[in-house]
């Protein structure tokens, strides 16, 4: 049931008799700002002015008549509009679709047969998750699960980055600054102690540079296969992945396809650079680097090898572009990573195309901006970053104060008081559009009111307790109801929740969604306030609302799942 589809393709029927062939000029349905202009208007008759070289209205009259249908009313409306407003006895039968649906509500098969790769939360070895790594995360989650609710099959992968220089300074550091009777604590604390030992090392390297060939060097040997480095990486490697899925899980993401690392595509790496210099893509300069030049089209050199000798991140990522066409066949491939890698992502396009790669044009960077907390709100260090277990503990401290001061008679208030905090984090990272920087802030995040985690799962949690007081109601047919006008706006507000996970999809936007669901949480709180649900003494007005609680709830409950954000059912 997507009605916003079906007036487009009615309209466009309308149009091609209408022009008898003529041509369909591009125009648009959409809903109105105000709603007394109906549920949606089309331009069309506008659109078509231009081409036929007649009046607006004369012809959006014309249209009208063509439009009439059952399933709304039509009219023109000057300059040239024409607005559509849903009869009440289509919106009625819709809920008894929606119900149905249930969980399925939303869902499609538009995507069946096409795979999608979906790489975020890509994390560095030997080092914690922090606030940085939240946003790509939650995005790509969302992502995710929006894909697979459309039939299409999402791949998740991490890429982890657990190759290039800086681990050869982390090794150089480790053998020669750690002494072999401290490592113990080394496998006790292993993330603050390599922290802390690498910014050491590059500390040290900045007073002498010389000291950068060392670290150099042993990245040289682990990429030969050198056993002790081998040995002492293998061990990072391990460590940090016990670390990626124990924090991925309390994130509460879906689980990955693939954590593949770097380092796996090492062995493609000298095929691919002799593909490039077979090509005259690349050039080897004297110094031995090779790089492919992209200046004239201010792209900068595209780095494949460096002089030492060592892989470049460039060609990490052209070896997966193979890989993933290879092994997925993907339809898309979209990396959810910061905005600071844009000019990356260009070059390796740019490259990967130059080379004449399958898949490269369906390839994206869906990018994303920073997001920060004002200065001074953690108790932390100035300069630090902030690990993301000491955001979600705070995140489920705060939450657990606000449940308990709001609700003390709740039980599980605890879990639930994850849930939300969790929520909370995600909702106010998922709300904003992605390409915008985002300054965190606990009390707007926290808040049971305005466009908030908390102030959904707490509207989705009224809905239920209303649902559970009323006990069981089953749909019946409702002859004819005179539908007042909050029931209509929410019944049609309803009715667009598959457009709108259409459009999320296709700007890849999450917050396109969460604004909806924000929009859909007020209008039901408008609703259950101007109309008595419960107390309703009309029997079949009463049976109306409790389904149409019920058929919001659901779409809550489903666009909030589609978000990664958990619907507890009391708070
Ligand atoms: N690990 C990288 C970093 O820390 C991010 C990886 C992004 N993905 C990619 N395919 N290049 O910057």
């Amino acid at each position: 049931m997507n009605l916003h589809d079906a007036l487009q393709e009615k309209i466009t029927g309308a149009v091609t008799e209408y022009t008898g062939g003529l041509g369909i000029p591009d125009f648009s349905v959409e809903v109105p700002e105000n709603t007394e202009h109906g549920d949606y208007a089309a331009n069309a008759a506008l659109m078509l002015s231009k081409l036929l070289g007649r009046p607006p209205m004369e012809i959006a009259n014309d249209l009208a008549q063509k439009l009439a249908d059952e399933r709304w009313e039509v009219s023109a409306a000057p300059p040239g509009f024409l607005n559509f407003i849903f009869t009440d006895k289509m919106l009625v039968s819709a809920l008894e679709e929606i119900l149905t649906a249930g969980e399925a509500w939303g869902a499609s098969n538009v995507g069946a047969g096409k795979s999608v790769i979906v790489e975020y939360f890509q994390l560095n070895i030997a080092k914690r998750p922090h606030i940085g790594h939240l946003r790509s995360a939650v995005i790509g989650d969302a992502l995710k699960r929006i894909f697979q609710s459309q039939g299409y099959t999402a791949i998740s992968d991490t890429h982890v980055g657990d190759w290039g220089t800086q681990f050869g300074i982390l090794l150089w550091a480790f053998k020669t600054l750690v002494k072999e009777e401290d490592r113990h604590i080394y496998e006790e604390y292993p993330f603050e102690n390599l922290e802390k030992l690498y910014e050491i090392a590059n500390l040290r390297i900045l007073q002498t540079p010389e000291l950068r060939e060392y670290g150099k060097e042993e990245f040289a040997k682990l990429e030969r296969g050198d056993r002790e480095n081998r040995k002492i990486w293998e061990w990072m490697v391990d460590v940090s992945m016990k670390k990626l899925k124990e924090s991925a899980e309390r994130l509460g993401l879906l689980p990955f396809d693939e954590h593949k690392g770097e380092s796996s595509y090492e062995k493609d790496m000298s095929l691919i650079v002799e593909d490039a210099l077979k090509k005259d893509a690349a050039t080897r300069k004297e110094d031995g680097a090779v790089v492919v030049d992209l200046t004239k089209e201010k792209l900068d050199e595209a780095v494949l090898i460096k002089s030492d000798g060592a892989s470049t991140y460039v060609l990490r990522d052209l070896a997966t572009i193979q890989y993933r066409k290879k092994e997925w066949k993907f339809w898309k491939n979209i990396y959810v990573v910061d905005v600071r890698q844009s000019h990356h992502f260009k070059q390796l396009f740019r490259v990967a195309e130059l080379l004449g790669y399958e898949g490269v044009g369906d390839s994206e960077h869906v990018e994303f901006g920073f997001m920060s907390l004002p200065s001074g709100a953690m108790s932390t260090r100035k300069g630090t970053v902030i690990a993301l277990d000491a955001l979600l503990d705070e995140a489920e401290r705060r939450a657990y104060d606000v449940i308990r001061e709001k609700n003390p008679e709740l039980k599980d208030a605890a879990d639930v008081a994850k849930q939300v905090g969790l929520g909370a984090i995600k909702y106010f990272d998922l709300s904003r559009n992605r390409k915008s920087d985002v300054i965190f802030e606990w009390e707007k995040a926290l808040s049971f009111e305005g466009n908030t985690g908390p102030y959904l799962q707490y509207t989705y949690a009224r809905l239920k307790s209303i649902l559970r007081k009323a006990g069981n109601v089953f749909f019946q047919p409702i002859a004819s109801v005179q539908l007042s006008s909050i029931e209509h706006k929410l019944i049609s507000l309803v009715l667009r929740y598959p457009t709108t996970i259409e459009n999320a999809l296709l700007d890849r936007s999450p917050h396109i969604l969460a604004a909806y669901l924000y929009e859909l949480a007020s209008v039901v709180n408008e609703f259950y306030h101007a109309r008595p649900v419960l107390q309703e003494k009309n029997e079949q007005m009463r049976a109306l609302r409790i389904i149409l609680v019920t058929v919001t709830a659901n779409t809550l409950r489903n666009g909030l799942d589609l978000l990664g954000i958990a619907t507890p059912e009391e708070m």
